[in-house]
């Protein structure tokens, strides 16, 4: 590991806990675990580690990325869903932290609260890593970070739009990450759904230092132009299920199709990709949306060569590799 990195010991519970350098060194990092593990190499720098994974919410890729990733290094992933263990019922979530900081070598908790991963953290004693709360997705961003910086060779400049619900935990935490990268990053999202004021503040004067910029918009249309990655994320997250049918009605002009891609102006020379950290409402096929339609992106972009979302979700396990071998090994 690089001299001026050390993560050893260290938690992730939001971007901001990394600095620049280290976020560079995690893509590192990342990028040698993806080239090793598609040349058939397993390592073992978690050998005899064993990881302890506390899910309130449901997950595919997060949960499935710590339990191979700790596999192919030589340690171990338990599954706690939070029905399973006493979590916050019948035991303080303090208590359980400190139980399993004599147990376990590190924490990942995917949760409602970032209190709660804040607590863990504060408690276990171990490393803890935030595999997405309300308020933030982390180890997302790594993963869309090296996927951009894969297709494109470099992060700074390049300009990023989100369009969707502009202020979940996946919108949030990707401003941090274009800012931190010197990447031109709009938010665009309708007015009800904007961005917390003092994080576009926070992080425009971030991605100022570093060559870029953060902008919010509510027209698609304009703030698309001259985009190289169009982003976007569920309308609806988990946990605000009620809001379904207002969150539907509300986003149905952000949906990416392929008349905003076009709008790039960047798709015919290759210079625009599509991104999502999935799961997508993308076809008609999903018991969800069988009578709606295509929500968030439609199914001719999903699927389109410039897609790069299976690559996106197969980095989730190269990038969370690196976290937990950078806190631990
Ligand atoms: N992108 C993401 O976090 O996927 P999961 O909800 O499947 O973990
Ligand atoms: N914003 C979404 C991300 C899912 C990976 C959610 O919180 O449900």
């Amino acid at each position: 590991m690089n001299e001026k990195v050390s993560l050893k010991g260290r938690s992730l519970l939001r971007l901001d806990d990394l600095s620049d350098a280290e976020i560079f060194h995690l893509l590192d990092l990342a990028a040698e675990f993806k080239r090793q593990k598609h040349a058939g190499i397993r390592g073992n720098s978690l050998r005899r580690k064993n990881i302890a994974l506390i899910f309130e919410k449901s997950s595919t890729r997060t949960r499935c990325s710590f339990t191979v990733a700790a596999q192919d290094e030589g340690g171990q992933a338990e599954y706690l869903g939070t029905h399973d263990i006493h979590f916050g019922k019948k035991e303080s979530i303090a208590d359980t932290a400190r139980v399993l900081g004599r147990m376990f070598d590190g924490i990942a908790f995917r949760g409602f609260k970032q209190d709660t991963v804040e607590a863990l953290a504060r408690y276990s004693g171990i490393p803890v890593w935030n595999g997405l709360t309300d308020d933030w997705h982390p180890t997302q961003i790594l993963a869309d970070l090296m996927t951009i910086r894969e297709h494109f060779g470099v992060l700074k400049g390049l300009k990023v739009v989100y369009i969707g619900d502009g202020r979940n935990n996946v919108a949030n935490t990707l401003m941090v990450g274009c800012a931190r990268a010197g990447m031109h990053f709009v938010d665009c999202t309708p007015a009800e759904l904007s961005p917390p004021a003092d994080l576009c503040r926070e992080t425009a004067k971030v991605a100022a230092a570093h060559g870029g910029s953060v902008t919010v918009s509510t027209d698609p249309h304009e703030a698309v132009k001259g985009a190289n990655v169009l982003y976007t994320d569920v309308w609806v997250s988990m946990g605000e299920e009620d809001k379904f049918a207002e969150r539907v009605a509300l986003l149905r002009p952000y949906q990416i199709n392929m008349d905003l891609m076009r709008r790039t102006g960047n798709l015919e020379n290759g210079k625009a990709i599509f991104l999502h950290c999935l799961p997508a409402f993308h076809d008609y096929k999903t018991e969800l949306t069988h009578e709606i339609g295509p929500l968030e992106v439609t199914d001719d972009v999903f699927e389109a060569p410039f897609s790069k979302v299976f690559d996106e979700a197969e980095n989730r396990v190269h990038t969370i590799k690196a976290v937990m071998v950078a806190s631990l090994a």
